[in-house]
């Protein structure tokens, strides 16, 4: 079964949002099989954008994910790394459609809100990277083991 992995960043943790949009991914019909609220180290922060090193925002990017306490969550369904792109919205606040995630609730390109895996194989490795797989419901034999 397909799954993605969802980021709710730390405007939306301080904006008191984890309710509210979890909901939407629920009432959407995906299955949440996986979430906890968790500081990223600037390690995973940068494993995470790796392929965003030469983007202008780059270190502006890694101080606000490592900025406070992100709600991180894997989600699984039918077409969920599609689905859930369209139900948060695109990255410009200016583009972002009305009832989208970011059209609702986001005025900036950078404090966004959320991030969402943009493929199935980028939502393994940001699952892998930010959860061990005792976290899942569901045991994910891609996932790597835990040392003990
Ligand atoms: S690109 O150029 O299309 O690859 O970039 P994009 O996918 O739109 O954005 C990559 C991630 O960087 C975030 N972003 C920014 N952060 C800070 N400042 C600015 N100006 C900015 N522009 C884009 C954007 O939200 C993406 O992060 P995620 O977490 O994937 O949404």
């Amino acid at each position: 079964m397909e799954k993605t992995f969802l980021m709710l960043k730390p405007d939306a943790v301080q904006r008191r949002m984890i309710g509210k949009l979890v909901q939407r991914f629920e009432e959407k019909g995906f299955e949440l099989i996986g979430a906890k609220l968790m500081r990223m180290t600037m390690a995973q922060a940068e494993a995470h954008y790796a392929e965003h090193t030469d983007k202008p925002f780059y270190g502006e990017l890694l101080e606000f994910i490592t900025s406070g306490p992100v709600f991180a969550m894997v989600w699984q369904g039918e077409g969920v790394v599609a689905m859930s792109r369209l139900m948060i919205g695109k990255t410009n606040p200016l583009e972002a459609a009305p009832g989208t995630i970011r059209g609702d609730f986001a005025t900036d390109k950078g404090n966004n809100i959320i991030h969402g895996s943009d493929s199935p194989e980028s939502a393994e490795r940001e699952v892998a990277n930010a959860f061990h797989p005792e976290e899942l419901l569901i045991f994910d034999p891609f996932l790597p083991k835990l040392e003990a």
